[in-house]
């Protein structure tokens, strides 16, 4: 089966029962993304497909083959880090890190959604066409990423510096047709 994995193709054969989080931390020994609750409940698993963020340990990896599948070993590296990587670093978004890569990946998809108009539990006009990354906006879209250690107070300031500039557009959504 072929994946593309962080821009690279790979060939894996592999028992199709496996979730995609562990075809990522067994097999292609991308330790990036974590196993929390192994369950759908802690986020530490996100990671990105065509840019919209999933939880991989509910996903089964047969059906993301030729997908653009991103983790945050994609997303940037040591020297070259992505600018909300950096963020939290000067933040102090994170202390053992564990939940942090799913943070990051789910922050940045989130950004993406808000541009795209797509609406959360706190959006008041779920037609309109934007959000403006609101602090409610911000702590409902990303309830889903759990931190045990409690370093929200860094992550939101992270998330907030990073995408202060998402702005919304303006007008309705087009009706889907
Ligand atoms: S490990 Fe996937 S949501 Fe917790
Ligand atoms: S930094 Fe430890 S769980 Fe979030």
């Amino acid at each position: 089966m072929r994946f593309v994995v962080n821009g690279s193709d790979v060939d894996l054969d592999f028992d199709p029962r496996t979730s995609l989080l562990d075809l990522l931390r067994e097999r292609l020994r991308l330790f990036g993304a974590k196993k929390g609750c192994n369950q759908g409940a802690c986020g530490a698993c996100t990671v990105l497909v065509d840019g919209a963020r999933i939880n991989s340990c509910l996903a089964l990896a047969v059906q993301y083959q030729d997908r653009e599948i991103t983790t945050i070993e994609g997303l940037g590296a040591p020297g070259a880090l992505h600018p909300l990587q950096a963020a939290f670093v000067e933040h102090d978004g994170f202390q053992c890190g564990y939940c942090t890569p799913g943070q990051i990946c789910s922050a940045v998809a989130m950004a993406e959604e808000l541009k795209r108009g797509v609406p959360s539990y706190v959006s008041e006009d779920v037609a309109a066409a934007g959000f403006a990354l609101t602090q409610d906006e911000l702590r409902e879209r990303m309830s889903g990423n759990l931190c045990r250690c409690g370093a929200y107070n860094g992550i939101v300031d992270a998330i907030q510096e990073t995408f202060a500039a998402t702005k919304p557009e303006s007008g309705k959504r087009e009706a889907a047709e």
